[in-house]
């Protein structure tokens, strides 16, 4: 039998699922905020990310580049994310910082977020959370 391919509602509900339970490994001491992150790379492989805080504070990594280096690692520098779901503490809304917003579209310029905005859960394009991304090339 072959696989069905998944609809853009279980990938979403499959990423969330896997970014909440990354957040379990924050380690948020100073903020308190917990924060997982999941992606999917475009070749279908999963990975997790979650917060990394530092009593230095400015060397605290965000949960979504914590996936991107991991999933980096994983399967090497040709990488490219298909989409990336953050998740803070239910209810609370996260979206991704600037500084994760040019690393996913370093990664996945393509690619699709999805996080819980001020108004409700978001599914956007990276393009639309950072226009005009930078690029060396
Ligand atoms: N943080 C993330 O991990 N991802 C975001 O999208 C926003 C902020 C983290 C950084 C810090 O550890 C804590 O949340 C509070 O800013």
């Amino acid at each position: 039998m072959t696989a069905r391919p998944r609809s853009k509602r279980g990938t979403r509900e499959r990423l969330l699922a896997a970014a909440r339970s990354a957040r379990r490994s924050a380690y948020a001491p100073y903020s308190k905020f917990q924060v997982g992150a999941a992606l999917l790379t475009t070749s279908g492989a999963l990975f997790t990310g979650c917060n990394v805080e530092n009593s230095s504070y400015g060397l605290t990594n965000c949960a979504e580049r914590s996936a991107i280096f991991s999933a980096v690692a994983g399967v090497g520098p040709q990488m490219k994310i298909q989409a990336i779901a953050v998740a803070s503490r239910e209810g609370t809304p996260c979206s991704p910082c600037g500084a994760c917003r040019q690393v996913i579209y370093e990664f996945g310029p393509n690619s699709t977020v999805i996080f819980l905005s001020q108004t409700g859960w978001q599914e956007l394009p990276i393009e639309k959370l950072l226009p005009e991304g930078f690029r060396l090339r």
